[in-house]
């Protein structure tokens, strides 16, 4: 048995995100640019590498592993990786899931359910088909639609994320309402972070605070705040006339750091303690060095030594967006 993994400020880190692949088969606007520069292959972690590492961190007390890209599920044999890591289901692991665009899904739902996934996150950020091409410039909305389908056919739970976009989606606040009660998902609102090399006037414009999407809501029905924390930065409300369960993720306008129970795992083995900072330790020489699972568990406890008590994002300090990364890089 090991001692499980605390940070310096008494955070028990039990929630690791992994991005499996900076790939992705949508562009959306706010994500990447549109001619991204991948990552070389040599540079990326094996599934088998990334096998060894999760299953490590499995070992040091993480109980909540999340896949994630780039799109996950565009990464070849990536079931080969789910099935590794569901032998850990039960075994220290007490859920694994991922964050998905959904354009995989009409294939991959039912062997993910198989290999004991239960939730999932889809990002949609639009039910309008032109709106959806526009914003994703490679997708198209009807793939998803299949594969939500599929994933509501399989017994998975969805949460739907979106991001929310000032004079994009604002207008289908309701309607995007409805369609989750009506097809039975979760659905989280997501403020717009200052990730990725879009301009800062694009940024700036699309900027939509949750505090206002809030409010509007809160104007044609009852909104009572929940108290129930996942450990990140999710805060929920129950719609009384309906009792949807809504979250909203607002990085820029309230601090969640003093809960945070997770660190991040790119898909060249760097490992992000923090969203909001550009520390990260590089747990990939480690893993090539052929060293044994007692060194690479120091390697993992030292990063997490370096956690830090907490992120910076701003938009008031003039120069916005201060990360270069993207979000496809540290997987969101
Ligand atoms: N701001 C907020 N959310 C983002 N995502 C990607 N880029 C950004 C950004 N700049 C979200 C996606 C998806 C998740 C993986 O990250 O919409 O829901
Ligand atoms: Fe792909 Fe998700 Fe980024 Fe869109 S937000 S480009 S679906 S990784």
């Amino acid at each position: 048995m090991q001692t499980p993994l605390i940070d310096p400020f008494a955070r028990a880190i039990t929630y690791l995100r992994v991005s499996v692949t900076d790939r992705c088969d949508f562009r959306c606007t706010y994500c990447m640019a549109e001619h991204m520069q991948f990552l070389p292959k040599a540079d990326l972690l094996t599934l088998e590498e990334l096998e060894r590492l999760c299953g490590a961190f499995v070992d040091l007390g993480v109980r909540k592993l999340r896949i994630t890209g780039g799109e996950p599920l565009v990464r070849r044999n990536i079931l080969s990786f789910f099935q590794a890591m569901s032998e850990r289901l039960g075994n220290g692991l007490d859920e694994l899931t991922l964050t998905t665009n959904g354009s995989q899904l009409a294939r991959f739902a039912a062997p993910l359910a198989d290999l004991g996934v239960r939730r999932i996150n889809v990002s949609l950020d639009t039910l309008d088909p032109d709106k959806f091409a526009a914003i994703t410039r490679w997708g198209r909305l009807p793939q998803v639609l299949d594969g939500l389908r599929a994933a509501k056919d399989a017994g998975l739970r969805v949460k739907i994320n979106t991001v929310a976009l000032k004079g994009f989606n604002e207008d289908e606040l309701f309607a995007l309402l409805d369609w989750c009660a009506a097809e039975g998902h979760d659905l989280t609102f997501i403020e717009v972070m200052p990730m990725g090399d879009m301009g800062e006037e694009q940024r700036l414009g699309q900027y939509w605070a949750l505090s206002d999407l809030r409010a509007r809501l809160a104007q044609r029905l009852t909104l009572t705040s929940l108290a129930e924390r996942t450990g990140g930065p999710a805060r929920y409300v129950r719609i009384e006339e309906t009792g949807q369960k809504i979250g909203f993720i607002t990085p820029l306008t309230h601090n969640f750091c003093e809960s945070c129970n997770r660190v991040r795992l790119t898909c060249t083995g760097e490992l992000f303690m923090c969203l909001g900072q550009e520390d990260r330790a590089d747990l990939r020489a480690p893993l090539r060095a052929g060293l044994g699972d007692a060194m690479l568990h120091d390697a993992i406890r030292a990063a997490i030594s370096r956690k830090p008590k907490g992120h910076d994002f701003d938009y008031t300090r003039g120069v916005a967006g201060q990360m270069s990364r993207h979000m496809s890089h540290t997987g969101g």
